[in-house]
């Protein structure tokens, strides 16, 4: 079956004066994700993980092969869907269910009862449907990541493509929406690449992890052998949790609580 993603010897430059030596952040990625994986990326900051995120969202040019579902990844598309950690990223003079169905409107659909019954749909398996009128600054962080969750799923994405999505969350929220995240992913059958800084998230929700290190390589990449839902209660959490600690430690990077 083709996988739904392949990086193969990805290498990623940026050419300017800020940037170190050859400015070469991605170095040589070799990579390939099966459909419906939920892939958690750790890494210590700056070692390119977003950078690499951006790469297979279409946002940045690449060397070397990055293809979706086959395709070669030329640009930004609906396939490829990004949630970010901003509260910012939703349109706030739109309320919640006009930001879920305005990408839809771009992509063509017309029909306003079709659009409705969409955002509808989505809004509700985020558990918002009774905020659908209320404007983003009436929301809280937790409530706006939820929105934008919604509106990724509401276009049918391959791949949703989150960075570090809950990080400004407090630690309850990020529970919650951890958990919901995980069902959303179940039922959906969507593949997720996760971006997170946090060992117990990329635990909680990967069913496969990958540690970046500090000069932009691959240096772990592992099933997550804990079965799901995952607590730290759970047996062998402490042992994942340390085997992480010290593979981001050797990456070149503590972890950032
Ligand atoms: N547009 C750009 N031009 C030049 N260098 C860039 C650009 N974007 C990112 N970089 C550099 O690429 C490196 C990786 O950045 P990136 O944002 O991908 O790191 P990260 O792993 O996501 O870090 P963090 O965990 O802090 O979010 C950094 O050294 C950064 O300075
Ligand atoms: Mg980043």
């Amino acid at each position: 079956m083709t996988p739904i993603l392949k990086v193969e010897n990805l290498v990623k430059r940026f050419h300017d004066e800020m940037s170190y030596g050859q400015g070469e952040i991605l170095k040589d990625l070799n990579f390939e994700m099966q459909r419906g994986e939920f892939v958690c990326i750790l890494g210590p900051s700056g070692c390119g993980k977003s950078t690499f995120l951006r790469c297979i969202g279409g946002f940045e040019g690449y060397e070397g092969t990055l293809a979706v579902n086959g395709e070669c990844v030329t640009g930004p598309g609906t396939d490829r869907i990004m949630v970010f950690q901003e509260f910012s990223q939703l349109l706030p003079w739109k309320t919640v269910e006009k930001n879920v169905q305005y990408p839809l409107k771009l992509q063509g659909c017309k029909d306003k009862k079709k659009l409705q019954e969409i955002s509808d749909l989505y809004l509700e398996k985020v558990d918002l449907l009774e905020y659908r009128k209320f404007y983003p600054h009436q929301l809280s962080g937790g409530m706006k990541q939820r929105t934008a969750i919604a509106r990724a799923l509401a276009l049918k994405p391959e791949i949703i493509l989150m960075d570090e999505p809950f990080a400004s969350l407090d630690a309850m929220s990020r529970n919650h929406l951890q958990a919901e995240l995980y069902q959303i992913h179940q039922k959906e059958k969507v593949s997720v690449i996760f971006i997170t800084h946090n060992i117990q998230e990329a635990i909680c929700l990967g069913t496969r992890i990958l540690v970046m290190s500090k000069n932009g390589e691959i240096k772990v990449d592992m099933m997550n052998p804990l079965p799901k839902p995952v607590t730290p209660s759970s047996e062998k959490y402490g042992e994942m949790w340390d085997l992480l600690h010290d593979a981001l430690y050797e990456a070149g990077g503590e972890e950032k609580e």
